[in-house]
């Protein structure tokens, strides 16, 4: 590919419409009207503490000010300057089709017109759970919520409540939403905030895999038993407001380590894990990770909850479990499944999930909960995904990281481009950084180098929209075609060269 090919055609959609923007035009593009990023974001800020409504929104980690969007159309997104960007961020993987996708725009109509909520039951609701117990192995009920935060903190009640015990294992780097108990060392806009030294394996009881220092690609790591010390330290809250005590029954330990019996012991009610981590950066289990963690759960009488709010119906067709071929007692599921539209689920095995009221006696409830606008878009988003579409896009991420990782190389960046299927991401390194990046620390080391930053703004003058944090994922779609990777990739290519 020609360095510069390309770049030009990324800003042809000139600021063009007279519209003043605002108010009840804000959504009619392209846009124009005057207004910039940022005047538009100084007015957010008045109202809107940070101008966002989500902090990894925020361009706080990379400098500058965000762009907002009015429109998208597949894998494009415009702002409200009119300018036209290759969007990798895909609403954080809530987008898999592209945006406005016919069948998933029809589908919301023809719901909408039907009526936007009733707080009764509705039939997309079975639909969708139907749908969603067919895919995710051992996944034999759900229940439908309105955010992956709500999803994650119900199914740790809920795992609580079933084996009346109260300690809860997370794993450092991993997000499961902003509730009190699990946001400790999280990954993701947490990142930033974590005090950096608190909750590390330091005199933990663990098993691990082979040390970074050995570990390199394809290898296969061992278990191996490190220091133990019979009381895990207490997890940090990961933000003021968090009552100490509110998380004095988190445990937090490090990624691709599975806890040995000291700590995985009878008080531990569940061990909650993103089953392949992409609120880190992307990070995929070692090998054992996850068939050790079932077995130590299995052990000690504790539920094993996978969290795939990101992963699930995303990375694959069953998800990160049918494709480790482990099994968790309870799932979380969130973003594809709503199509766009504010919807999660969290789901497992009957015999758990009949402890939810009103069939048992744990509590959770939620007005908007399988919200019809949501359930019709979650199954005009998997009505379209099967398993030749996953097979497809693990193809062309495939070739996407190979080519992307050649570009860097031969740039002279020292960078990892991790991939597991349809997801990837990119770690840049500083000379002492070892890569691949197996946890946290070695996120945070990636991060630390203030590479991404740099390389993000070169991209967006280009046209191409990564995340503004080194934290997530880079979100190759169905909507990204090969063209479409090819003008990223050549826009890569020119960042590249400037990163030196
Ligand atoms: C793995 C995981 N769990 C839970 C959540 C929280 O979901 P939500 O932002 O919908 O509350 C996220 C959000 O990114 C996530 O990635």
């Amino acid at each position: 590919m020609g360095e510069d090919a390309g770049r030009g055609a990324l800003f042809r959609e000139p600021a063009g419409n007279s519209a003043r923007l605002g108010d009840d035009v804000a959504m009619s593009a392209p846009l124009g009207g005057g207004y910039t990023n940022e005047v538009w974001f100084a007015r957010a800020r008045r109202v809107i503490p940070g101008g966002v409504d989500s902090p990894v929104r925020s361009f706080s980690s990379v400098g500058g000010t965000p762009i907002t969007i009015a429109r998208g159309e597949g894998p494009y997104a415009y702002d409200i300057e009119g300018r036209r960007y290759i969007d990798l961020i895909q609403s954080y993987g809530a987008v898999i089709l592209g945006h406005a996708d016919p069948g998933v725009t029809e589908a919301i109509e023809t719901a909408a017109a039907a009526g936007t909520t009733f707080g009764t039951p509705t039939p997309g609701e079975t639909l969708l759970g139907e749908e969603v117990v067919a895919r995710a192995p051992a996944c034999e009920m759900v229940r439908f919520v309105s955010s992956g935060t709500e999803a994650a903190m119900s199914a740790v009640r809920l795992a609580r409540a079933f084996t009346g015990r109260d300690r809860v294992i997370k794993f450092e780097g991993c997000y499961h939403g902003h509730s009190d108990g699990l946001l400790a060392r999280a990954g993701s806009g947490a990142a930033r905030s974590a005090p950096a030294s608190a909750n590390s394996s330091a005199g933990f009881a663990l098993w691990t895999v082979d040390p970074p220092e050995q570990a390199r690609p394809g290898a296969s790591p061992r278990q191996v038993e490190l220091t133990t010390s019979p009381e895990p330290e207490p997890a940090v809250p990961g933000s003021p407001g968090i009552p100490a005590g509110h998380i004095t029954t988190t445990i937090v330990v490090p990624y691709n380590t599975v806890p040995g019996p000291e700590i995985l012991d009878e008080t531990v009610a569940c061990v909650i894990v993103e089953p392949v981590a992409a609120n880190m950066g992307l990070v995929p289990p070692g090998e054992g990770f996850l068939e050790g963690l079932r077995a130590a759960c299995d052990a000690a009488g504790a539920l094993l909850i996978f969290d795939e709010v990101i992963t699930g119906f995303r990375l694959a067709y069953g998800g990160a479990s049918e494709l480790a071929g482990v099994r968790a007692d309870l799932y979380c599921f969130g973003k594809v499944i709503g199509g766009g539209l504010p919807l999660a689920a969290f789901g497992g095995r009957q015999e758990v999930m009949s402890r939810l009221a009103p069939e048992g006696p744990v509590y959770q409830a939620g007005t908007l909960s399988g919200n019809p606008l949501a359930t019709a878009a979650g199954r005009a988003v998997l009505d379209q995904l099967d398993r030749d579409a996953y097979r497809a896009l693990s193809e062309r991420v495939r070739g996407f990281c190979d080519e992307l990782g050649a570009i860097l190389d031969k740039a002279g960046v020292r960078a990892s481009v991790a991939r597991s299927e349809t997801l990837c991401s990119v770690f840049f390194a500083a000379a002492d950084t070892i890569l691949p990046v197996r946890d946290f620390e070695g996120a945070l080391g990636s991060a630390v180098t203030g590479i991404y930053a740099r390389f993000f703004h070169l991209m967006l003058e280009q046209g191409i929209m990564l995340a503004p944090g080194p934290y997530e994922a880079i979100f190759v779609g169905m909507s990204h075609t090969e063209a479409v990777l090819e003008e990223v990739l050549s826009a890569a290519a020119w960042a590249a060269e400037r990163l030196g």
